[in-house]
């Protein structure tokens, strides 16, 4: 039986100064307050880090950085470490979210790198891949990301896989407002899961969660939570105003 608490993770890009980050997290906090059986994260610009911290103090929203740097400190200008997110009060990172790996140019072995960093620091990995529609259309979709899955998770132990989370996010699904069917995405993130038990046994694939993203909204969140592979979702535009997203953690409850 599949006992992983769903996770629903907003991922608010950047998007929002801290006035309307904290007005989002006054609203949010009374539209989520009492709900039990989902996990709720929320991962904003580092700017507004400082200011959820103290809203969401006491409650148990979470707080993840959108990205860090695979070094731990040092002469890296610009660049922020998962000492420092942790220090911010982030207990999870968002790592090789294809807008990077598409705009900022980040490799597979970046995101390894970062990976094994942040388990390191304590933070958990939230690790996307996914698919561009060329390669889907090509028929190669489940070999792109399972390679995708591979690399990032390469070299890891055990007990370090089972603190991952993989976020399958095909591109072509991203901000677009197509989703990909439930049915697809299942495919996919059941293939994660098998990658997994290949890397790190059947102990670990059981207990990682597989995050579906890419144009997740209230409409959609429920159906795509009854596939059996699919713990949750990372999720972008619907999660930037509170009723929104308020609503979508209340649906992700189904699953339990
Ligand atoms: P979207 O973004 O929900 O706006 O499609 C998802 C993501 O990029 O994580």
């Amino acid at each position: 039986m599949n006992t992983r608490t769903p996770l629903i993770a907003g991922n608010w890009k950047m998007n929002k100064l801290t006035g309307a980050a904290s007005a989002f997290a006054r609203e949010f906090k009374t539209l989520v307050a009492g709900l039990m059986g989902v996990d709720v994260l929320i991962c904003p610009p580092f700017t507004c880090l400082a200011a959820l911290r103290e809203e969401f103090r006491d409650t148990p929203v979470g707080l993840g950085g959108q990205n860090m740097f695979y070094e731990p400190d040092g002469a890296y200008t610009g660049e922020v470490s998962a000492e420092m997110l942790l220090d911010a009060g982030c207990a999870a990172v968002i790592l090789g979210h294809s807008e990077r790996r598409e705009i900022i140019g980040e490799t597979d072995e970046i995101v390894r790198r970062k990976t094994r960093l942040a388990l390191q620091t304590g933070l958990r990995p939230i690790v996307c891949v996914g698919e561009t529609l060329a390669v889907r259309e090509a028929g190669r979709a489940a070999v792109h990301v399972r390679d995708q899955t591979e690399s990032a998770l390469a070299g890891l132990s055990g007990e370090e896989v089972r603190r991952v989370t993989v976020a399958y996010e095909p591109i072509w699904a991203i901000g677009t407002g197509r989703t990909a069917t439930a049915a697809d995405a299942q495919e996919i993130c059941s293939l994660i899961r098998a990658t997994i038990a290949s890397l790190a046994g059947g102990g670990a694939a059981a207990e990682v969660r597989v995050l579906y993203g890419g144009s997740v909204k209230a409409a959609n969140i429920a159906e795509l939570l009854q596939a059996g592979d699919i713990d949750g979702a990372l999720v972008g535009g619907a999660s930037l105003q509170a009723a929104e997203f308020a609503e979508l953690v209340r649906l992700a409850r189904v699953r339990t």
